[in-house]
């Protein structure tokens, strides 16, 4: 069991960005993709464990040391502060977290009601500036937030810009730009260097390839 590196990665977008990537870096990812529920996937081959996760959770399981080595966004980390070494960006995932308002409107005058995925960010985000703003926590649909009236402007990631267009929404400040990143458990690597290298050096290999 101990032989085999644990790695999280996040469901969803992310992973189907991901899992090219570890190909190109010589892991079978076969059982990585097969359409069904199972959780826990195997590449006996890479030596490989693979957790399939809410995008949120990977820094907890790594941290924690359930997982040896995850997959997550810059957006999860800024947000989560977790204590993780990150080895190398991956340059997927590619996106840019940004401040957006109505097209064409005017900020407001007084205290700016943000909506946000992202509070921690957020906050910092206006904290740096200067600025003073009520940031009001949503889980998704963001966008719909200023269009209802439950927020003057929004903090939110950005990839096409499509779903900005289609809600009549425009970028009016960027925050951060935002890539996946490989992340690691600080002890998995020390203790695990040797076993961790290889993939490593093929991951990176891959991701400038
Ligand atoms: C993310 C993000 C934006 C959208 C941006 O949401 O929060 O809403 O994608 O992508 P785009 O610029 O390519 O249109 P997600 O799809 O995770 O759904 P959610 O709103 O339910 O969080």
């Amino acid at each position: 069991m101990n032989d085999v590196l644990t790695m999280a990665l996040p469901k969803g977008r992310v992973l189907r960005a991901v899992a090219p990537l570890l190909a190109r870096a010589g892991v079978g990812v076969e059982a990585l993709l097969a359409d069904d529920r199972s959780l826990m996937r195997e590449s006996p081959s890479a030596g490989l464990r693979f957790l399939l996760l809410k995008p949120d959770d990977v820094p907890t399981y790594v941290e924690y040391g359930a997982a040896d080595l995850g997959v997550c966004g810059r957006d999860v980390l800024m947000e989560r502060t977790a204590d993780l070494y990150q080895p190398l960006d991956l340059r997927v995932g590619i996106c840019r977290m940004v401040v957006a308002g109505l097209r064409g409107r005017q900020d407001p005058k007084g205290v700016p009601r943000v909506a946000t995925k992202y509070p921690r960010i957020a906050a910092q985000h206006f904290a740096r500036r200067g600025v003073q703003a009520d940031v009001v926590y949503l889980q998704g649909s963001v966008e719909l937030a200023p269009i209802v009236g439950l927020a003057d402007i929004i903090v939110d990631l950005v990839e096409t810009g499509v779903t900005l267009e289609q809600n009549g929404l425009e970028v009016r400040e960027e925050v951060a730009p935002v890539s996946s990143v490989l992340v690691a458990n600080r002890a998995s690597f020390k203790l695990r260097q040797e076993q961790m290298k290889p993939l490593l050096d093929a991951l990176r290999k891959a991701v400038n390839g």
